[in-house]
């Protein structure tokens, strides 16, 4: 467990930062392309919000200059003018404001919607190779921290960015329409101040990824835990655990607290150096004023233009900080999504052909497999079986000899190193994946009970089944009646991962389950944990109905399993050593005898 844990998945691994910060963000504009007419909204609006701006001091100098300044009978009509027209920019900015309020926030919903969805999508069609190195809890951080830090770029970073862009680029314009000289002085001052702003930015960026990592490192920690409740109560790791996570959050916090400073440095420097800038140009224009050179109307113009050219650096500096932020995590993002798959569905896929008996053909020849986080050991070897249409082959074997993997190739969650594997004279690489798992029902040697009712839970065979087919399987796998005497029959919720449930009903359920589907190739593990004679009467009634008019082939720890069975196959370190009948094998006195007279000893 600790070792799958610590491991780092290579779909999450740091990677050297070969990419320049932002250009990151690229990867998101497919999410966003969907939505053009939005953002022309959304441009609309900004771009009469930030003229509304623009319009105010000029609006302020005319006020200055011609109403105040000039005595005589116009300056009151001057006056109530350019307050009405005041008012009505007011009016404009108001709405305006609103829109693009509006219209950036449902941007952010929306891609931040699409995003997980995408994500979400792409991570369920996944071998199990990638959940044996990811952990569900990072994968659930990185759908919900890490989108929502997107959310808050496309909802408000990207829209507070082109206002302030507009706003910067609009007040230095107006800026050098009132006075060339201070502007072009403002623009050479400006320029040699961004540079030290940008190089922090980076920095902040590489920070942010890392403080993503260590939260979804924290959730990794709490996901398995909580998963695992009973068992750490047993032990009384309750403190220990709490620790634990206690070590993740605070590696969390502190990282995060890294990143915090580096944004402050990042926000004092920018305002300290724009203002600074900004302070000395207005010094050298009041020396103008003084001299003449200009009028107190234009200064307070410029001064009003420098404050919104201010502020908009100001404003710029903070949100590329959260540009930087969000491009850690759309990286993040990005790599999940670029994942693949080593197990995918062929191009061309071939078809099965069409079934004559009950029950599918199956040939496994001359199979080797290592699991590819062990490369050094064959968890198979060499290992050839020809199954018969509706054969029942049991198999059988010391723990670990390789059973359960056998299931895992068939199903194609891993593709062999060497030899092939046909269904029903194809080889299943050939095979569109879901026709190939449609083809398969498999019981699980532990059950898998989803949070829901226990209709449902059978019903996952096939989702299309009525109530009443679903019945008909329950009482086949000898599920019904433990069913209805459930306190709301068929649609009591089962609990978390079936918490509410007894081992070997659990296991009813699944049987019912594999049943619904009606696969012509039927996998069983059958679950090693002791039952009474009772449950174990009933599960083995229900492993008989499931194994007729079908091909089977069933990991046995049961007498009762192997006796019902048409062939045994004796697998011991990923080989297959010992074939034959129950009788046959004991006779031979190998493997086989050993494990029948200490596993099915009184039985
Ligand atoms: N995901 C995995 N990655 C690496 N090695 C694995 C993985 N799953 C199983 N193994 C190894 O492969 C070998 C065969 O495991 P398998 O699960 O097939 O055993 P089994 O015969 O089903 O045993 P049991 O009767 O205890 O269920 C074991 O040595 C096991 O440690
Ligand atoms: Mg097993």
């Amino acid at each position: 467990m600790s070792t799958i844990a610590n491991a780092v998945s290579p779909a999450i691994a740091s990677k050297p930062d070969a990419r320049s910060s932002l250009t990151t963000l690229k990867g998101l504009l497919p999410f966003l392309s969907p939505y053009k007419r939005q953002f022309v909204l959304a441009g609309i609006a900004l771009l009469f919000a930030a003229g509304a701006t623009l319009a105010i001091p000029y609006a302020f100098k005319q006020m200055i200059d011609l109403g105040f300044g000039a005595a005589g009978a116009k300056s009151t009509e001057h006056i109530d003018f350019y307050f009405l027209a005041l008012f009505g920019v007011a009016t404009v900015l108001a709405v305006s404001t609103a829109a693009r309020f509006y219209a950036v926030s449902w941007l952010g919903e929306r891609v931040t919607a699409d995003i997980r969805s995408a994500v979400y999508r792409h991570v369920v069609t996944q071998s199990p190779q990638f959940f044996e190195i990811t952990r569900s809890g990072e994968v659930l951080s990185r759908l919900t921290a890490d989108t929502t830090l997107i959310q808050s770029l496309v909802g408000t970073s990207i829209s507070m960015a082109l206002r302030n862009a507009v706003l910067f680029v609009g007040g230095l314009g107006m800026m050098f329409f009132t006075s060339v000289k201070l502007a072009a002085i403002i623009i050479v001052l400006l320029f040699a101040v961004i540079l030290p702003i940008i190089m922090f930015g980076r920095r902040v960026r590489t920070l942010s990824r890392d403080s993503q990592d260590r939260i979804a490192d924290a959730s990794a920690v709490a996901g398995e835990i909580l998963n695992a409740m009973p068992t750490v109560q047993a032990y009384t790791h309750e403190k220990i655990e709490a620790d634990r996570f206690g070590i993740s959050v605070e590696r969390a916090f502190a990282t995060a607290i890294r990143r915090i400073r580096a944004r402050s440095v990042l926000t004092v420097l920018a305002i300290v150096l724009v203002f600074g800038a900004i302070v000395f140009v207005l010094w050298l224009g009041a020396h103008a004023v003084m001299e003449g050179n200009m009028t107190g109307g234009e200064l307070g113009q410029f001064i009003l233009y420098s404050a919104l050219v201010a502020g908009a650096v100001g404003a710029l500096a903070e949100t590329l900080g959260e540009a930087q932020r969000a491009a850690g995590a759309t990286e993040r993002l990005l790599e999940l999504l670029a994942e693949r798959s080593p197990i995918q569905s062929p191009a061309q896929p071939q078809a099965l052909p069409p079934r004559m008996q009950a029950g599918a053909s199956l040939a496994l020849q001359d199979v080797t497999f290592k699991y590819p986080s062990r490369p050094q050991s064959a968890s198979l070897s060499n290992f050839t079986l020809n199954v018969e249409p509706g054969e029942t082959v049991a198999v059988v074997g010391p723990s670990g000899a390789g059973k359960t993997t056998l299931f895992q190739l068939l199903l194609r969650f891993y593709d062999p190193q060497q030899g092939r594997i046909l269904l029903d004279g194809v080889e299943i690489r050939d095979l569109d994946l879901h026709v190939l798992r449609n083809a398969i029902g498999i019981v699980p040697q532990d059950s898998v009970i989803f949070a829901a009712d226990a209709m449902e839970n059978i019903r996952y065979g096939r989702v299309d089944a009525t109530d009443q087919e679903v019945i008909v399987v329950a009482k086949m796998a000898a599920a019904h009646e433990f069913i209805e005497k459930l306190p709301d029959g068929y649609k009591s919720f089962l609990g978390e991962r079936g918490v509410r449930l007894s081992g070997g009903q659990r296991q009813r359920i699944a049987i019912a389950r594999a049943l619904l589907k009606n696969p012509p190739l039927l996998l069983l593990d059958e679950a090693t944990s002791a039952l009474d004679a009772e449950s174990e009467r009933l599960v083995q009634s229900a492993l008989e109905a499931a194994m007729a008019g079908r091909t089977t082939l069933v990991i046995a720890h049961r007498l009762a399993t192997v006796q019902k069975a048409d062939r045994i196959i004796v697998l011991d370190d990923g080989r297959l050593v010992e074939t034959g009948t129950h009788a046959s094998l004991v006779a031979q006195g190998g493997i086989y005898a050993n494990l029948a007279a200490l596993q099915f000893h009184g039985k």
